[in-house]
């Protein structure tokens, strides 16, 4: 078996940190070599491993069980040292003070760039069983996952680059801020660093799980992260609900409400991400700092599932282009299809189209699916239910023949 590498992803103070730890914790007691890395810059993972780790080596910290958290700012230098002190260099230009040009310098994502690079360094070296990933709490980390090329302007941004290297030589003499041949090598790698990184991120060994906690805004979150992860072809294997109050207990009137919320939201997570498996974790009567404390909150999270495997391995949603319509042959048809295995043919399919969402009612099914962005300016024009996937039609009319409204309208249902 080859590397199994999983990420841990969600809005900050879900339990990140705390999931990995303890599935890192779990995988290495059952006799799997683990690495988890973190490339959060604030040490938590060491807080909650309750060791220090070290920032550039990998540290061993239980049986089998071994850490990394990665230094960006030293990777940063690393390989990136000509690059950054060109951009550092054209910041002063405009009269900007130098550290604050140092600190402008470091690309926004380029930290994640970098600890994804480690990641697949480590990756390479096969020296593991599993290696699980704690991200940082950006909200943007996964998006950077899905175009990593973005970062210096796609297509076009290689395309200047190789145009400008060749103008460079000449230029040099009559102008100060031309970038020197080590900023260009340093590019180079970079792209092909990004390159290698957008096909390692969809590979089959990779997962994402994701953690939220039962309340509205990681909820809402989360199902965006789902939708766009999805449509890049990232492989999500679970959705990690943790800080569940637990049921059993008598928490006095104070938390009814909280709890009768939660078990609101539990419910909506379950119709959200259906067919993913789903886990809870309750909210312990402690923080579970160090191994021994958190090799049990994955033993209870996972029950019977083994966390080292891919617990679901299908995928989930995905757009596909459809040949142009010759009555209407200005128009963008896409279909959007969702796998929604567990709705009964018999049933009536309903669905409301609001700009970012669609609503989708089948039976007591009730699912909200955020859009991708490219459709947001779309009609839903057809939809139709076949093994298992709801396939939506939309259709964009060009752009001087869409009329703004902010109204939601009802598309109809199927029967
Ligand atoms: N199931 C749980 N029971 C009790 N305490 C928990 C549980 N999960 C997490 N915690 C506590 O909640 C706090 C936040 O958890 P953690 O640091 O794992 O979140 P995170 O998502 O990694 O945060 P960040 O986004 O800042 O990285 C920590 O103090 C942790 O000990
Ligand atoms: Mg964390």
């Amino acid at each position: 078996m080859g590397t199994r590498v999983i990420i841990y992803s969600g809005k900050g103070g879900t339990g990140k940190t705390t999931i990995s730890a303890a599935s890192a914790s779990l995988i290495a007691s059952r006799g799997k070599k683990v690495l988890i890395m973190s490339s959060d810059p604030a040490h938590s993972l060491s807080d909650v491993i309750g060791k220090a780790i070290s920032r550039d080596e990998v540290t061993e910290l239980a049986p089998n069980l071994f850490g990394l958290e990665v230094d960006t700012v030293y990777e940063m230098r690393k390989s990136m040292g000509g690059f950054q002190k060109f951009m550092a260099n054209a910041y002063e230009g405009r009269g900007v003070d130098s550290s604050v040009a140092a600190e402008l310098s470091n690309q926004p994502g380029m930290d994640e760039i970098l600890a994804l690079n480690r990641l697949l360094i480590e990756y390479k070296s096969n020296k593991w069983d599993c290696i699980i990933v704690d991200t940082a709490p950006t909200g943007n980390t996964l998006r950077l996952l899905a175009y990593p090329e973005m970062i210096i302007g796609g297509t076009s941004g290689k395309n200047f680059f190789k145009v400008y290297r060749g103008f460079s030589s000449f230029v040099r003499p009559f102008r100060q801020q031309t970038p020197n041949d080590e900023f260009f090598k340093e590019v180079n790698n970079l792209m092909e660093m990004m390159n290698e990184l957008s096909a390692f991120i969809v590979a089959d060994d990779v997962s994402v799980r994701l953690v939220l906690n039962p309340e509205k805004l990681p909820v809402m979150e989360t199902k965006r992260a789902y939708t766009f992860l999805s449509l890049y072809g990232i492989k999500m294997d679970s959705v990690i609900i943790n800080k569940i109050l637990p049921r059993e207990k008598q928490l006095g009137a104070y938390f009814d409400y909280w709890v009768e919320l939660q078990a609101k939201y539990i419910k909506e997570i379950e119709e959200s991400f259906n067919p993913m498996p789903i886990f809870g974790s309750i909210l312990e009567d402690e923080e579970p700092i160090g191994v021994n404390k958190l090799i049990p909150v994955a033993d209870k999270l996972f029950g019977t599932s083994d966390p080292i495997q891919k617990l679901y391995d299908h995928p989930l949603i995905w757009l596909e282009e459809m040949t142009a319509n010759p009555r209407a042959p200005k128009e963008t048809h896409r279909r959007l299809c969702v796998r929604l295995p567990f709705i009964d043919e018999q049933d009536e399919l309903y669905i409301a189209h609001n700009g970012t969402d669609v609503n989708v009612t089948a039976g007591r099914l009730q699912r909200a699916v955020s859009l991708p962005r490219v459709l947001v300016h779309s009609d839903l024009v057809n939809f139709y239910y076949e093994d298992g996937i709801l396939k939506m039609e939309f259709s964009e009319k060009p752009p001087e023949e869409i009329a703004w409204t902010d109204d939601p309208f009802f598309v109809g249902s199927n029967k």
